[in-house]
């Protein structure tokens, strides 16, 4: 039964209603639509709209309904969505009074509800997720603190940087996001319910009961943005967005760390695939997906804001478009926290390789510059010594390590032995000790620092 069909002659053809409804989609609204439905029959009743009988009555009903739903007694089907479903089922069950439910309340209001309800839910389920991937990131970096690898610019190498640096430059990242999702959920948490088709009702309904009932943080203030506002949904299309755009960047590094060529990183078996034809290959298919996934959340953000950008006020049934985009950027991008979360502590770090990366190719050519700077050398001068000294290093096939002091010294009178002390990696690295810097000591109180951020979202 449709719930408007009154006002009409004729059916609605099949293939416009096939194109029209959303219960193939919104059918997982199920939930959040019957809590919505029992806390405005709760206020209803309250309100002496209808009577505290009748209120009872629905409200009963409502809870059987889910809870036939539930335990899988109930099948959610034949009707064009899920509010017309719970209506039709209430009203089959109750007959007249069910038909009471919908008194001051519009699908407008009630979608809008729904759907914050349920975006609300998606949001803590970003959050745990985002969680468990920081505690992840934290026990390689709290790996990484005894180990050393070069940084990269350009993805050239740069300098030599205590490992757990990396670990936690993506936590520095996924805090970020934590923080977002927890300020777009603040201002999802408003409740359109009671704004009507658009317009508000004449009826003496009470706001802020159903407000306090769902545990929404207040009803909104104008019933025309209240019925046509998706702000949240392009939100949490963002917020998602930048998460697999963090993922998809620590995708990268992994993948070219474990390449055969760096040698870094070994993913283990558990998250790799082979090869139909070569029987050498280990591939990592894993971050590769997930880095390829990426696009698909760009497109549902494109596609709510294109959606959303020339909607007259107020309710127009373009905004049904809004679902399907979100409910697939829910899952995959959940998926993929978690199974990144699940895999970083299986990737083994390569202790020699990196640390062996790390001297090569003059990674520590800026210490020798500063090394000279630090003894009053301007440090464009020094800058310039250090470059001819990496330029005879190379056409003599020598690195800065195998240098003596007396070699240094020909290209300037400044150095002392010293300086073979200073050009190895560990000692490189650790003498980056300004505040964030890449020392060890450093990565350990930025590591402290990231655990501390990380409880105020554990609750
Ligand atoms: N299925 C609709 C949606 O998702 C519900 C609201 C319908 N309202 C209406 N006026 N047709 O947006």
């Amino acid at each position: 039964m449709k719930l408007w069909e009154g006002r009409f002659d004729a059916p609605t053809a099949k293939n416009a209603d096939l194109y029209n409804d959303s219960l193939p989609f919104d059918c997982r609204l199920w939930a959040v639509d019957i809590a919505a439905s029992i806390a405005h029959a709760t206020m209803l009743g309250q309100c002496s709209i209808i009577t505290g009988d009748e209120s009872k009555l629905i409200c009963d009903n409502l809870n059987a309904i889910a809870t036939d739903i539930a335990e899988g007694r109930l099948e959610i089907k034949g009707a064009e969505d899920i509010h017309s479903f719970v209506e039709n089922e209430l009203v089959a069950r109750i007959g007249d009074t069910g038909k009471k439910l919908h008194t001051a309340r519009s699908r407008n209001d009630q979608v809008a509800t729904d759907f914050r309800l349920y975006a609300r839910n998606a949001f803590d389920c970003l959050t745990e997720s985002l969680i468990w991937l920081v505690e992840s990131l934290c026990g390689k970096a709290q790996e990484g603190l005894k180990l050393i690898m070069p940084g990269y610019t350009h993805l050239r190498k740069a300098q030599p940087m205590c490992a757990g640096h990396f670990f936690n430059a993506y936590s520095e990242m996924f805090l970020r996001d934590l923080d977002r999702v927890r300020a777009s959920r603040d201002r999802a948490n408003v409740m359109p319910l009671g704004s009507g088709a658009l317009a508000g009702t004449s009826y003496p309904i009470d706001r802020d009961i159903t407000c306090d009932l769902l545990e929404f943080d207040r009803p909104c203030e104008n019933s025309l943005d209240g019925v046509s506002d998706r702000d949240f949904v392009a939100e949490f299309l963002f917020d998602c967005s930048l998460i697999m755009s963090h993922l998809s960047r620590l995708c990268e590094d992994i993948i070219l760390y474990s390449t055969e060529e760096f040698g870094y990183f070994e993913i283990a078996d558990e998250y790799s695939t082979g090869s139909s034809i070569m029987p050498q290959k280990k591939n990592p298919d894993i971050p590769e997906l997930m880095r390829g996934k990426t696009g698909r959340i760009y497109g549902h953000l494109m596609a709510i804001l294109t959606t959303i950008k020339a909607i007259p006020l107020a309710y127009n049934k373009d905004l049904q478009e809004d679902k399907e985009g979100f409910f697939d950027a829910e899952r995959q991008t959940i998926n993929s926290i978690n199974i990144m979360a699940e895999m970083l502590p299986t990737i083994k770090l390569n202790k020699k390789r990196m640390a062996k990366a790390a001297e090569a190719e003059f990674c520590c050519a800026t210490d020798v510059a500063d090394y000279l700077a630090k003894k009053g050398v301007p440090f464009r001068t020094a800058h310039a010594v250090t470059g001819r000294i990496v330029r005879w290093c190379i056409a003599e096939g020598r690195t800065l390590q195998d240098m003596t002091a007396e070699e240094f010294k020909n290209f300037s009178d400044i150095f002392e032995c010293d300086i073979c002390e200073v050009v190895k990696a560990q000692a490189c690295a650790d003498a980056r000790t300004s505040y964030g810097g890449a020392s060890s000591a450093c990565v350990r109180e930025n590591l402290k620092s990231i655990k501390k951020r990380l409880k105020i979202y554990e609750n």
